[in-house]
């Protein structure tokens, strides 16, 4: 799983070891994953997931040591606050290489894994989106552009995978308190701060997709799902509140 070393997927870590998976803690923090690994007995890759040749020397040397894949979990990623205008344009390049490309990259260079993992009893490939993903409000231009990027992928990916036993599911969260992502601080919207939420409840939307073979999760449900279907359904009338969202000034 990529991103282990904190917030969401260092909690989904920690249930799926509870479950009984030996999992493979993937992210740059080397010291970050061998404290987690020791705890929950995993092992430990370094990999900064931007990187393809970085991501290929990852794979090689998890595939050796682990023929078959059960799960694999994209979700490394990282901010980009400010809009379009503003955000610095090296930042509008490496959003894209590590949100979106980054689990491209994992995936197809794992796939040999999930391949024996489904001949195994099937496999799965989660993504860990965003409702940034289905919605682009102007503070986050470029994190949301790479999150639609990541949800096409997605979709995609699993009608490609269609009938070969590698599920892929799309888990999209709202608003969650983390290092990368410290909402609660920085939201201008006070009605927003009220839905955000912490990563065990996304590491049990994740399991909970797996386990029960979901497509596609939203979490919380409310109020983001309905967002989300707001804007596939009334664009128009979404342009006139997606401005409404802002981030306290000075803290981007
Ligand atoms: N928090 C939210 O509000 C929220 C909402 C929806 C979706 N998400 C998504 O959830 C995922 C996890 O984010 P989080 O909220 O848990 O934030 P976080 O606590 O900052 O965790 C981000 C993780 O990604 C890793 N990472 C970042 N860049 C990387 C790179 N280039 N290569 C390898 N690993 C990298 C970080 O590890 P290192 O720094 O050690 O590399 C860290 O483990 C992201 O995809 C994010 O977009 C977050």
């Amino acid at each position: 799983m990529t991103g282990a070393s904190s917030g969401i997927g260092e909690a989904t870590a920690r249930l799926l070891a509870e479950k009984g998976w030996r999992c493979v803690l993937v992210a740059r923090r080397e010291d970050r994953l061998r404290t987690l690994a020791d705890e929950i007995g995993g092992e430990v890759e370094v990999c900064d997931v931007g990187d393809r040749g970085a991501v290929e020397a990852m794979a090689e040397r998890v595939l050796e040591r682990h023929p078959a894949i059960g799960l694999l979990l994209n979700n490394a990623g990282m901010p980009a606050r400010g809009t379009f205008l503003t955000v610095d344009p090296d930042l509008v390049r490496r959003v894209i290489e590590v949100n979106y490309l980054g689990g491209v990259w994992c995936t197809r260079a794992l796939l040999p894994g999930l391949k024996w993992g489904a001949a195994d009893g099937g496999s799965h490939v989660v993504n860990l989106i965003s409702v940034a993903g289905t919605v682009a409000l102007a503070p986050a231009g470029a994190y949301a552009s790479s999150k639609h990027a990541q949800l096409a992928f997605s979709r995609s990916l699993a009608a490609a995978l269609k009938g070969t036993g590698i599920q892929v599911h799309s888990v999209l969260p709202g608003f969650v308190e983390t290092e990368g992502f410290p909402q609660k601080g920085v939201l201008g919207s006070r009605l927003l701060s009220r839905f955000v939420i912490h990563p065990p409840r996304v590491a049990e939307a994740v399991v909970g997709a797996v386990e029960k073979g979901k497509r596609e999760v939203t979490v919380p449900w409310f109020p983001y799902r309905q967002i989300s279907i707001l804007q596939a359904l009334v664009p128009g009338l979404m342009a006139r509140f997606v401005g409404v969202s802002d981030y306290r000034p000075g803290s981007v």
